[in-house]
């Protein structure tokens, strides 16, 4: 941890906060101010692999290997129900994977299945058993919570792991598309209140990520399709060669052939990974928020449908609806957004819902939105594939004519 020089005088102004600079050198008042920079570093390790539970693969036990007294340390594993019921013997292949690297890794001290899906973010319920198993497993904050499901469920068992003891280390296995090449590359937790997306959650630096792509093995299709609305949203922010492979590869990626859909999840992992670590802002202090294009509408569909939409499906029509905002703006052509509705097609995800009829109750989510980031509304617009932008105002009528074609 860093932190900057202690500020006395107004004289001493240099503070790296010209806030509290300013505002000291208009009201000297105070008698001492010690307004301070924090920083901190935080490792974020996160790896691929085939077949973690295997025990001749590595990865797993390798992720503890920069802890010294590992083998002092317990783990609790808590899996998505969802993931469970599909695969019957985890708990026994998780058990003879900790047995046979037990000199390398901590002590197995409980197994526990808990609500996967949306369900587990709609109350505290998974939050308030993570916090408890917590406490009755004797986890201190150099043990760990280790998290297998989908993104919902590492949402709202990672945001248990930040507030017990204020942070216990957290291991996440992603077990959708969607996890892994969004969700568990991201430093929030949280759960949603009043109907609102991610109302309550802290943000915290996962101990460390592992993306097997075994584990997608058992995902229902509409669910690994809907994973790829991600790829697309930061493709068409970051990258347009790896939105020209989506564009070659979708019909593959849709009928899930893993040498097309493997490395689509990495690289969108990569780059949302990227944009997290090197952007400037992984705690989201700014009003600018490029990872949420298309979501603004999407967090409100999810909510107006009570989460009948999944959040990939609800990402693929948020972000259409701005390709098309954007798009009758003027800002980008009709060939380009010809190229965006033909991955998305492509894909399998879906490109209307009835719900885009209540104009009124969809509006209303870019209001959440502003609220939830704080300060002016800000969105993202696009001008071209890979060329996003900001705006702070939605012209309303033209997103009820958006709204009205995709209804
Ligand atoms: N924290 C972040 O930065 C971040 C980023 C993006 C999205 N999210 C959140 O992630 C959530 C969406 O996550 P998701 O798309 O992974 O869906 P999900 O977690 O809702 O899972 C979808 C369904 O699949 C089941 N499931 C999971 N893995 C399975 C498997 N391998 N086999 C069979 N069934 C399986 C689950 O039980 C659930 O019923 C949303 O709540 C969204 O807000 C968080
Ligand atoms: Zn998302």
């Amino acid at each position: 941890m860093t932190t900057l020089p202690i500020y006395r005088k107004s004289s001493d102004v240099t503070s790296p906060n010209p806030h509290s600079a300013r505002e000291y050198a208009r009201d000297n008042s105070c008698d001492l101010v010690l307004d301070s920079a924090v920083q901190l570093a935080f490792a974020h390790r996160v790896r691929f692999t085939s077949g973690a539970l295997d025990p001749a693969n590595a990865a797993l036990r390798d992720l503890f290997a920069a802890d010294a007294a590992i083998t002092s340390r317990r783990a609790i594993v808590l899996v998505d129900r969802g993931f469970a019921d599909a695969n019957r013997t985890l708990e026994q292949q998780l058990r003879a994977y900790f047995a046979t690297h037990a000199s390398a890794m901590p002590a197995l001290t409980h197994f526990e299945v808990v609500t996967g899906g949306e369900d587990a973010k709609q109350d505290m319920r998974v939050v308030d058993r993570v916090i408890e198993l917590v406490e009755q497993n004797k986890i201190c904050r150099k043990s760990f919570v280790i998290a297998i499901g989908g993104g919902a469920m590492l949402d709202a068992v990672g945001f248990g792991a930040a507030t017990a003891h204020r942070g216990v280390r957290l291991v996440r296995l992603p077990t959708t598309t969607l996890a892994q090449d969004d969700a568990a590359m991201g430093v929030k937790n949280g759960v949603n209140r009043f109907g609102k997306k991610n109302f309550v959650g802290a943000f915290a630096v996962p101990y460390a990520v592992l993306c097997d792509d075994a584990l997608l093995a058992t995902l229902p299709d509409a669910a690994f399709r809907a994973g790829f609305s991600e790829a697309v949203k930061i493709a068409l922010l970051k990258d347009p060669a790896y939105f020209a492979t989506l564009e070659r590869d979708a019909v593959l990626i849709a009928a899930r052939d893993m040498n097309a859909a493997r490395p689509a999840i990495r690289r969108s992992a990569e780059l949302h990974l990227r944009h997290i670590v090197d952007g400037g802002d992984p705690f989201e202090a700014n009003e600018a928020r490029p990872l949420d294009f298309g979501h603004w509408a999407a967090h409100r569909l999810e909510a107006m449908s009570a989460h009948a939409v999944s959040h990939g499906d609800a990402v693929a029509l948020g972000l259409l609806l701005d390709c098309r905002y954007s798009n009758l703006k003027g800002w980008l052509s009709n060939a380009d957004f010809a190229r965006i509705r033909a991955v998305i097609a492509a894909l399998g995800l879906p490109m209307r819902h009835p719900l885009f009829a209540n104009h009124a109750a969809l509006l209303a989510g870019a209001d959440e939105f502003r609220e939830h980031l704080g300060g002016k509304l800000t969105v993202t617009m696009l001008r071209g594939v890979g060329h996003g932008f900001e705006v702070h105002e939605l012209d309303h009528d033209l997103v009820r004519r958006a709204a009205a074609e995709m209804a």
